[in-house]
């Protein structure tokens, strides 16, 4: 697909992984539909980079977790949809042994069910005639399961599912594919000291940042042969 002059909505792209990629997009002369939540002056500051791209950027916010396919409705004049990257996620700290019902259903409404859901209002809206492309954000950790973080790996393992599963139900218009990330960025509030011990974990023995993010789902999105993939980005921590 070639983007430029394309719409790509993002979910989550406030900061960090959501808003590289939205860079990314608008960067290859995409317009950019920026979901957020609670992040609304780190949207804006974002929105602002957006256009200093030259495309066109619209906000929208909304909690996931109430009417994921509402988000698909607020696009405005940037309609229609061609790209969806479903990148918002919550990274709970549960265990099996200990996980309400409470949380294990706040997690998997906001790391699976929302996915679904907007990418089936982005299906519909996909007006005949039009290609599309969906990236799912997974994590691939779900290869090889955490004690901790249990809601947020079971989420993510069915995320990579829905991934194929919706690759074969979309086809042959619309493509779905995922990047499962490694440690890209430490989670808010860790530092330097934390990245070092991170990296002695991964074979290229580094921390992704998140331009590998970027170059990995504009490949994705550019390739009109590949749908129901998942592409590690990783540094190869899987091989361990
Ligand atoms: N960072 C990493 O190293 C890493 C590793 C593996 C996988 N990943 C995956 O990469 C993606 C982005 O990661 P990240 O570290 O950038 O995430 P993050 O900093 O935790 O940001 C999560 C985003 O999700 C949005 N969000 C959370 N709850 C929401 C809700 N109820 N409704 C709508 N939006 C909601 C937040 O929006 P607001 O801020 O606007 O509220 C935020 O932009 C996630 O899918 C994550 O699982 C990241």
């Amino acid at each position: 697909m070639e983007l430029r002059g394309v719409t790509a909505l993002v979910t989550g792209a406030a900061h960090r992984v959501g808003k590289a990629i939205a860079l990314g997009l608008a960067a290859s002369g995409s317009n950019v539909v920026l979901h957020f939540h609670r992040s609304g002056e780190a949207a804006e500051a974002t929105a602002a980079e957006i256009r200093a791209h030259g495309v066109k950027v619209v906000l929208v916010s909304g909690d996931l977790g109430d009417d994921p396919a509402a988000v698909m409705g607020a696009v405005g004049d940037l309609a229609p949809v061609r790209v969806l990257v479903n990148s918002a996620a919550v990274f709970g700290n549960d265990r099996l042994t200990e996980v309400s019902r409470t949380e294990w259903e706040t997690t998997l409404a906001i790391d699976l069910t929302a996915p679904v859901f907007l990418t089936q209002a982005f299906a519909r809206a996909l007006p005949d005639g039009l290609d599309g492309a969906v990236i799912n954000v997974t994590d691939w950790r779900t290869e090889r399961p955490y004690r901790d973080h249990f809601s947020y790996t079971v989420a993510k393992g069915g995320l990579d599912t829905f991934t194929r599963a919706a690759a074969e139900s979309l086809a042959p218009r619309i493509r779905v594919n995922a990047v499962a990330l490694g440690a890209i960025l430490p989670p808010p509030g860790r530092g330097s000291a934390y990245l070092k011990e991170l990296a002695q974990e991964i074979p290229v023995q580094r921390v992704g940042g998140t331009e590998p993010v970027v170059q990995a789902v504009l490949a994705l999105i550019g390739n009109d042969f590949i749908t129901g993939e998942i592409l590690r980005v990783d540094g190869g921590a899987h091989l361990r």
